[in-house]
């Protein structure tokens, strides 16, 4: 795992933003998995704006999301969808049919054949190749709430009430906070090439240091992160205040800086 270590939220984003933009140079037609929350609209605005004004270019470019509140439509205010539109795909050369967000409609009787077909969708389309993700407050990835198997797969699952009150800051009142959601499995997020974790500010202090270096557990799903060969975790000061080995994370990334070679 490689912990990079920087001063804030912007250079957080930044560091991010490079590592999918050195993959869309060197594959045009990569697959992308992205996620959702507050955490990741800085990469975002910063994917906007190497597409404006460096020419970044995501014709080819293929998009997977995490996951989906389930009940609300594309063009729900709240739903992942609308954010996507509205905080990445509307402002860059990306083909709309290129982009894939679970839709939260789907009828209750079709929704395990729904989720089959969404992994064979990220199957065909050759795998994810880079996988951004957030983290909840409770240490979930995608919407994978403590307790899920670490070899889960795309499915619904029923919303934790601490990600529900984490959530309500974006809705009117917190019984509008949908109660489920569709989401990639752990499985399903641990067959991705490559990943990027990104966490900022104090309060994700210390879910992040449960995540990377307690034990792997399903109470924390996160955790499962490191039993992935390819793992890139950029966090600002405050997310990387409570790491136990945090001197050593900051040495290792100095001295792979020296060799131009990314160190896992
Ligand atoms: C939601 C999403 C996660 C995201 C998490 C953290 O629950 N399903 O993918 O990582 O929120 O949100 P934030 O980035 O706003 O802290």
């Amino acid at each position: 795992m490689r912990v990079i270590i920087v001063k804030n939220y912007e250079e957080m984003s930044k560091e991010g933003a490079k590592m999918v933009k050195e993959l869309v140079i060197k594959k045009p037609n990569c697959v992308l998995g992205l996620a959702t929350g507050s955490t990741p609209i800085g990469l975002y605005k910063e994917l906007i704006r190497m597409h404006k004004e460096e020419n970044l270019d995501f014709s080819q470019v293929i998009t997977f999301n995490l996951d989906e509140y389930y009940g609300l439509s594309g063009d729900h205010p709240q739903s992942y969808r609308y954010f996507m539109d509205v905080n990445l795909f509307n402002e860059i050369n990306i083909k709309k049919e290129n982009t894939h967000v679970p839709d939260g409609k789907i009828p209750l009787d079709k929704i395990e054949e729904y989720c089959r077909e969404y992994e064979e969708m990220i199957k065909k389309a050759g795998g994810i190749d880079l996988q951004i993700l957030g983290i909840g407050g409770d240490g979930h990835i995608g919407f994978n709430e403590p307790g899920s198997s670490l070899s889960s797969r795309t499915r619904l699952v029923a919303l934790d009430e601490q990600t529900i009150r984490d959530n309500s800051r974006f809705f009117e009142k917190i019984e509008d906070v949908p109660r489920f959601a569709l989401t990639m499995g752990v499985g399903t997020i641990l067959e991705a090439k490559e990943i990027i974790l990104l966490a900022n500010g104090v309060k994700k202090a210390e879910v992040v240091a449960k995540a990377i270096e307690g034990p792997v557990t399903s109470q924390i799903t996160a955790s499962a992160l490191q039993l992935h060969p390819k793992v890139t975790v950029i966090l600002d000061e405050e997310a990387a205040s409570q790491l136990r080995r945090k001197e050593y994370y900051i040495f290792a990334h100095e001295a792979e800086k020296k060799i131009n070679l990314k160190l896992f």
